[in-house]
Order: C-alpha cells, then sequence, then structure tokens
C-alpha cells in the first residue's frame, strides 16, 4: 500500500486513542523491534472484529508491547468478557505493567509471562477467539495447541501471514525458518478440515480462522 494511500484510510477510520498513542510512541523510543507493534490501522479492526464476534473470552499469544492486547480488550462488550495474553520475554513485563495499569481497560487483560506452549495448558480454557502473534517459526506448533482451546464457533487470528510478500518471492532463494514456519501454516490450515479459512492482505497478512 502507497504512504498516501495508508495516510487516507487513517484519516477516515476512528482515530487512535490518545493511550494507545502513547504507548506507540513508547514503544518506538523505549523497545527494540518497534516493528511489531500491530498499530492504528490493525489496531482499530482487532477492536472492531472482537465487537463483531462478541467474545466472552479471548487468548492473544506474543504480547510485545501490549497493543494488540488493549484493542482486543477494548473491543469486549460483556461485563464478564477478559482477554489473556502471553509473553515470553520477561523484560517486558515491567513496560507492559505499567501500561495496562493506565489502560482504560487494563482491569480486563491477564497477562502471563513465559512460553505459551507451557503456560497455555495451565490456563486451560475454552477460547472464543485467538489471536496468534508470537514466533512465525512456531505457527504450526501454535495451531495445534489452540485448536482444542477454541469453542466450536470460535475463531482464530493469525497475523504477519502473508510475511512481506515471502511467502510467494521464493524463486532461487533461500528459505529462511520464519518464512518456512509462515508456509507451513499456510499450508495445513488452508487443508484442514476442521477450519474455514480466509487471508486479509492488510499489513502484513491476516489469516481468519472460523472453527466448525
Ligand atoms: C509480533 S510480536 C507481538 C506483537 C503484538 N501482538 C502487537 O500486535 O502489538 C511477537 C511477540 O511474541 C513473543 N513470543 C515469541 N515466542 C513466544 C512464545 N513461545 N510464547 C509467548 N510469547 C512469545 C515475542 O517475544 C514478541 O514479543
Amino acid at each position: 500500500m502507497t504512504q498516501e494511500l495508508e495516510d487516507y484510510i487513517l484519516a477516515h477510520i476512528d482515530a487512535e486513542p490518545e493511550h494507545l498513542h502513547e504507548l506507540d510512541r513508547d514503544t518506538h523510543i523505549e523497545l527494540l523491534y518497534s516493528r511489531m507493534c500491530s498499530g492504528h490501522l490493525q489496531g482499530r479492526l482487532l477492536k472492531m472484529l472482537v465487537r463483531m464476534i462478541r467474545p466472552k473470552l479471548v487468548l492473544e499469544l506474543g504480547t510485545y508491547s501490549g497493543y494488540s492486547a488493549q484493542c482486543l480488550a477494548e473491543g469486549l462488550l460483556d461485563d464478564d468478557a477478559h482477554l489473556h495474553t502471553i509473553e515470553i520475554e520477561d523484560e517486558l513485563e515491567d513496560f507492559l505493567r505499567a501500561h495496562f495499569a493506565k489502560s482504560p481497560v487494563g482491569d480486563r487483560i491477564t497477562l502471563h509471562i513465559g512460553d505459551c506452549n507451557e503456560i497455555l495448558p495451565r490456563i486451560n480454557k475454552q477460547f472464543d477467539l485467538v489471536f496468534i502473534d508470537a514466533n512465525k517459526r512456531q505457527y504450526v506448533d501454535y495451531f495445534n495447541l489452540v485448536i482444542d482451546h477454541v469453542k466450536p464457533g470460535g475463531f482464530i487470528i493469525a497475523d504477519n501471514t502473508l510475511w512481506d510478500g515471502k511467502v510467494t518471492d521464493l524463486h532461487g532463494k533461500k528459505m529462511d525458518d520464519q518464512t518456512r514456519g509462515i508456509l507451513d501454516f499456510n499450508n495445513l490450515v488452508a487443508h484442514d478440515p476442521r477450519v474455514e479459512t480466509v487471508i486479509l492482505p492488510l499489513r502484513d497478512g491476516l489469516t481468519i480462522l472460523y472453527k466448525k
């Protein structure tokens, strides 16, 4: 997408709330790899998808600076609806807890620090929506991990599934582990009879799965 078109879209969708604008700024100033932060457009889409699905329980794999977690939580409609989010990097914990404490939806978020492969079996709940956004090399493992924790009629959303266009740009190039992980995931969900699958070409590609 051209910068001009992106600016146009951002000028014609819901504004980014002030606390998320600050979080985005702090992410860029204080953290490495700030490009991983969902940002204005994808954040508003995540909130809108939560509004549409009206989940009671949401799970996120890969919190990073908490931008997407706050957007997902912002979309929750029911008073008892809640988000669990899992982040492996313990250096992010203070940053995350400080920003969740300031957030208008912080009380709707439970942060777990650790490897989602170990934490999810301990949470042991059934979710209406799962957002997969952790290590790209492990997307197949995450799908296998979460599928039995998604209620029938629930959804899985996976981020970065076009991986900067690398999924089709393979001609003669050595494939890196992250691209391999995304390709394996895309092939798996395209043929798994338990889910219906679409890919939105938004930002870095967003796959939406419906569990039958
Ligand atoms: C792309 S970032 C998440 C971005 C965030 N969801 C957003 O949209 O603003 C991926 C995060 O997943 C975390 N991560 C990687 N492997 C993980 C694992 N096995 N369990 C939990 N978190 C993991 C990384 O440390 C990183 O912070």
